[in-house]
């Protein structure tokens, strides 16, 4: 029984695959349902119990429910794979508590492990586990080779004994290949919600025939992808409505309104370390100077409360809607907030065209490296969940032609893909 194990930065999957190499995917209760995708955030909350207070934590859907019942909000932190390669964040204090980076993820880790070992009726301990080529904030190899140390270490806490890496867009590629009865030079491209990566490699009966390894000829990676696309549509909705750029009256000074905070608003895994007692304090007294203190309170609202989930949740809906519609409408309304803007999709390529360019020139890159023309590219695979956003896709239209390009299982082919090239260890 051999298991690949993807641990995104929005959502993880877990495959096992067996040696006739069919693949199964573990289900995960969510809201009466069930889904393959497991939101990879993690809900604390603090339990009193007489005198005694402990800190509980629920990951995926489990977290989401906890968090939707309860009227005085825990902590939900999300994008949690963006902190890896971060030399700063060591530690988080939640509830006055001392917190790992690694073992708030290995929360997450174990929790997927022994709801796969219930259903696949095993152990886990050896996985084929996925890695992006390069992390978010990892600026070097020893940054991305620091950012695999701390998942081998939470994964070792999550009850993990063997773990093998492997790149997600390869692992892509084996899931893809898995459709074919011919030989291709397939390129990959993998746009999840902290990155995106390519890989270019020969796929088919021969490589499967050949075995390990497969014959890569390049990858490259982006550390930017659904979450920056997210960023944009929060900068240029939520913050100013919330009082970026506006000014604050210090002692007869016009200044401006501290702009890290927007910063942070503006990234989910930021996002969600915002609320402690210095920054709500600052906020409060910044409210009182500020010269529109009702966008003030708006923000100090949304912190207080923890919102990020459901301004995730809203931004998600105008950015899925906009991958299928012209226009969309944004709403999000909690309490004392109420955000409402119709939103054209043109608009919001713009907001995202630095990213798109970044993805282009990451492509022509990859294909450079290689000495590979676009021409001899026998297909593009796209996946992920940013894969759907319409612009993306135009990039490879324009460089490849419609016709070479194939999309498919969008969230679960990375998973898929590890579990099949377990079979080859
Ligand atoms: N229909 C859609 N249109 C645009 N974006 C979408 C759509 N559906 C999902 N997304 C985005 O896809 C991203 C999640 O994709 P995915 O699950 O592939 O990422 P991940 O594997 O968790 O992340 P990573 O691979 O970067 O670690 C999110 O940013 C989400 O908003
Ligand atoms: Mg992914």
């Amino acid at each position: 029984m051999k298991i690949g194990f993807d641990f995104g930065t929005t959502n993880s999957s877990i495959a096992m695959a067996t040696e006739d190499g069919d693949v199964k995917l573990a289900r995960f209760a969510y809201q009466g349902g069930s889904t393959e995708s497991y939101r990879s955030l993690l809900y604390l909350e603090r339990i009193r119990e007489g005198r005694r207070t402990t800190i509980k934590s629920w990951g995926g859907p489990e977290g989401i429910e906890h968090y939707l019942q309860t009227e005085d909000k825990g902590r939900l932190v999300q994008s949690l794979k963006s902190f890896l390669a971060s030399r700063s964040l060591q530690t988080t204090e939640i509830f006055g508590r001392r917190f790992r980076l690694e073992d708030l993820v290995a929360n997450i880790l174990r929790d997927i492990r022994t709801k796969a070992e219930e259903q696949f009726g095993c152990r886990i301990r050896d996985a084929v586990v996925g890695r992006p080529v390069r992390f978010v904030g990892a600026e070097s190899k020893a940054d991305d080779d620091y950012a695999v140390q701390r998942l081998t270490r939470a994964l070792e806490n999550a009850g993990f004994e063997k773990v093998e890496f492997e790149y997600e867009p390869v692992a892509a590629a084996y899931y893809y290949e898995s459709t074919l009865d011919h030989d291709e030079l397939i390129l990959i491209g993998d746009f999840g919600g902290g990155t995106s990566d390519f890989s270019l490699l020969h796929v088919g009966p021969s490589a499967r025939r050949r075995g390990q390894p497969r014959d890569v000829l390049g990858n490259k990676g982006l550390a930017l992808a659904g979450d920056a696309f997210d960023a944009r549509i929060i900068r240029h909705l939520v913050s100013p409505a919330l009082g970026a750029g506006t000014l604050l009256d210090s002692a007869g000074k016009l200044l401006p309104v501290p702009n890290w905070v927007y910063f942070k608003l503006e990234r989910w895994h930021h996002l969600s370390f915002l609320r402690s007692a210095e920054t709500l304090n600052m906020l409060q007294s910044v409210a009182v100077q500020a010269l529109e203190p009702e966008k003030l309170s708006a923000l100090l609202y949304l912190v207080k409360h923890d919102l990020g989930y459901h301004l995730h949740r809203a931004v998600q809906r105008v950015k899925v809607a906009l991958s299928h519609d012209e226009h969309s409408l944004f709403e999000f309304v909690d309490g004392d907030l109420e955000l409402e803007a119709d939103v054209a999709r043109q608009a919001f390529e713009s907001w995202i065209s630095e990213e798109l360019l970044a993805i282009e020139q990451r492509v022509d890159a990859l294909l450079a490296k290689c000495g590979t023309q676009a021409r001899d590219v026998d297909r593009v695979f796209l996946t992920g969940g940013s894969s759907l956003v319409p612009a993306v896709r135009r990039i490879f239209e324009s460089r490849f032609g419609s016709q070479k390009i194939r999309t498919g299982d969008e969230f679960t082919s990375v998973a898929r893909g590890l579990a099949l090239r377990s079979l080859d260890s």
